[in-house]
């Protein structure tokens, strides 16, 4: 009975051991690397959601003349982001209607106005990084953060396309040490007779930015969607600290005149 019992706790604990697989490949992300305060971060992120996110995805909770918040000025928003007939108080819509963008894509592209709050910075970052060539689905890419999801790679010219390459190892704890020394966005999942593999993107081609500045501008963009999601934070943020620094000030003057004060008892 005894024997039994044990047996039983093993195979429970070995089943604990090894992580859920229902819903494709266990992932290990890299961090984004925006800060939140950094405006010329912002500024270049909101530039480039502009040329490339904006003709598919509206950020209709946000108005232009908001963008005041990160150092840009009524012409700067004019000249460089608005495009077509919009004013600098409307907000970001999209030129696409809906049902033409469900008919094209499969599914229509979401809003991104608080998309930073549903996935989170880390999960942007790495779906932007996380593109690669499928022959197999109907635009041509994939994408390991979202498989099968229907949006093409629109960064590929300045990333350069990449691909899947999957590398085998004996166990689980291998393909982990792997995964884990890759230090990038990679995959863990079963493979066939007990093996595990990685999941690993790498160029194909170069693109016209170098990997490191690319990873920049897609942390840029995210950044900026970080901001759009909720853009009084940042001057939450700041006040905090300007409140800290006061209060720093104001401890020490407070320390002085205790010391004035108890200088005559001792
Ligand atoms: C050609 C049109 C197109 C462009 C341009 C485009 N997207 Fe998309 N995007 C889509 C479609 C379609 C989906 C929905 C995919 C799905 O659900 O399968 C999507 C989905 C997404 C999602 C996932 C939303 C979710 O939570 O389900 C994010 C994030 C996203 N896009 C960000 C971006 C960013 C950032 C850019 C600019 C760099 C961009 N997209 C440019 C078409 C586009």
């Amino acid at each position: 009975m005894k024997t039994i019992a044990c047996i039983a706790a093993l195979a429970l604990g070995a089943l604990a051991a090894v992580p859920a697989f229902a819903e494709g490949p266990h992932l290990l992300m890299a961090p984004a690397p925006g800060h939140r305060l950094d405006d010329e971060s912002l500024q270049r992120g909101a530039r480039d959601f502009a040329n490339y996110c904006q003709g598919c995805h509206s950020a209709k909770y946000m108005r232009y003349n908001r963008l005041t918040d990160i150092g840009l000025t009524e012409d700067d928003i004019k000249g460089n982001l608005i495009f077509g007939d919009a004013k600098i108080g409307d907000t970001m819509e999209v030129a696409m209607p809906a049902a033409d963008a469900k008919a094209w894509f499969g599914n229509p592209p979401p809003d991104l106005s608080v998309e930073a709050r549903v996935r989170g910075t880390a999960w942007l970052y790495n779906y932007l990084i996380g593109f690669y060539r499928d022959p197999k689905s109907a635009t041509g890419w994939n994408n390991l953060v979202f498989p099968n999801v229907g949006m093409p790679h629109v960064l590929a010219e300045l990333q350069g396309p990449r691909k899947l390459v999957e590398t085998e190892y004996e166990d689980q704890q291998q393909a982990m040490g792997a995964a884990i020394a890759a230090k990038t966005l990679v995959g863990v999942e079963p493979a066939a007779g007990g093996k595990w593999k990685v999941l690993s993107l790498s160029n194909e081609s170069p693109g016209s930015m170098s990997q490191v500045a690319f990873e920049s501008t897609a942390a840029d963009i995210v950044n900026y969607l970080d901001y759009i999601a909720e853009p009084s934070k940042n001057h939450r943020i700041r006040i905090g600290i300007i409140v800290l620094l006061f209060l720093g000030v104001l401890f020490v003057v407070a320390y002085a005149l205790k010391h004035e004060y108890w200088r005559d008892v001792h």
